[in-house]
């Protein structure tokens, strides 16, 4: 069950944020030569329609040139290109996984994108006070060993005002479709990734992250908690994911 007392991602000794840090830096960092085939597979191409719609719900940032958005927790970078080709603004990409980044920096070069990638960890950003226009992250919220730390940290480097964009897995609204993903994501997803990736295990970790993941009203509640105005989500294809948005409020 999705519980809104999930306190982050949990991979290894349970509470042990430090470990599940390095162990989901590590898996990822296992299944980097694969992973875009494989997001692109196992959600038959919606995931590219689901980060535009993240780019698109940033829309009046992103045509600012004087503005600067971060994709937080990037991988090997699609919502960053997504963000730089729907507008003007700056666009800097973050994750902790090194092999995710190179692979970042070769596609952006590859389609003569000036993105810059920083190495970081999304708990503890090397960016500034009230120096981004907006963040945007695509599934990687979900993966923090802290939930309420990284939207405290996101709220730190935006500029009051500013805008977030969580992009996550989310929990499916559709009775019938409800037990017909439920059994795609739960059987038939975690074989096809361990398939795909030739490593056995992160498409488990997949299924479990999702599973527990606070569902659409709780992340919403979260966001309030944490000092965001304007807090709002959108179901995709059913609420398989959804793109919650907000604002940093003034105050808390
Ligand atoms: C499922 S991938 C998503 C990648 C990309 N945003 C996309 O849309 O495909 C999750 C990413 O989050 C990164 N990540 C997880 N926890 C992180 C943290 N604490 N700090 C920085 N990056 C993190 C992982 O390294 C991984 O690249």
């Amino acid at each position: 069950m999705a519980s809104s007392r999930v306190r982050g991602a949990t991979l290894g000794s349970p509470g042990d944020e430090l470990e599940t840090a390095r162990a989901v830096r590590g898996l990822f960092a296992a299944i980097t030569p694969r992973y875009d085939l494989l997001n692109h597979v196992l959600s038959l191409g919606a995931d590219i329609l689901w980060r535009r719609e993240a780019a698109r719900a940033l829309a009046g940032t992103l045509e600012q040139p004087e503005a600067l958005v971060l994709d937080l927790c990037c991988g090997t970078g699609d919502l960053a290109i997504a963000l730089s080709t729907h507008g003007r603004a700056t666009v800097r990409g973050a994750d902790f996984c090194h092999p995710m980044l190179r692979r970042a920096e070769a596609k952006a070069a590859a389609r003569d994108l000036r993105l810059k990638f920083v190495e970081a960890d999304a708990l503890q950003l090397p960016f500034a006070d009230s120096s981004l226009d907006a963040v945007a992250t695509a599934f990687g919220f979900r993966n923090l060993a802290n939930y309420a730390r990284g939207l405290r940290e996101i709220r730190r480097v935006l500029k009051p005002g500013g805008s977030l964009a969580i992009l996550e897995f989310s929990h499916v609204r559709w009775p019938l479709f409800d037990l017909l993903f439920r059994f795609y994501f739960r059987h038939v997803l975690p074989k096809l990734g361990d398939w795909i990736s030739g490593v056995p295990g992160p498409y488990r970790y997949l299924r479990d992250s999702v599973k527990v993941f606070p569902d659409q009203e709780a992340l919403a509640a979260l966001m309030k908690d944490e000092g965001f105005a304007e807090v709002g989500y959108r179901n995709l294809t059913g609420g398989i994911a959804a793109l919650h948005t907000g604002k940093k409020s003034e105050s808390l």
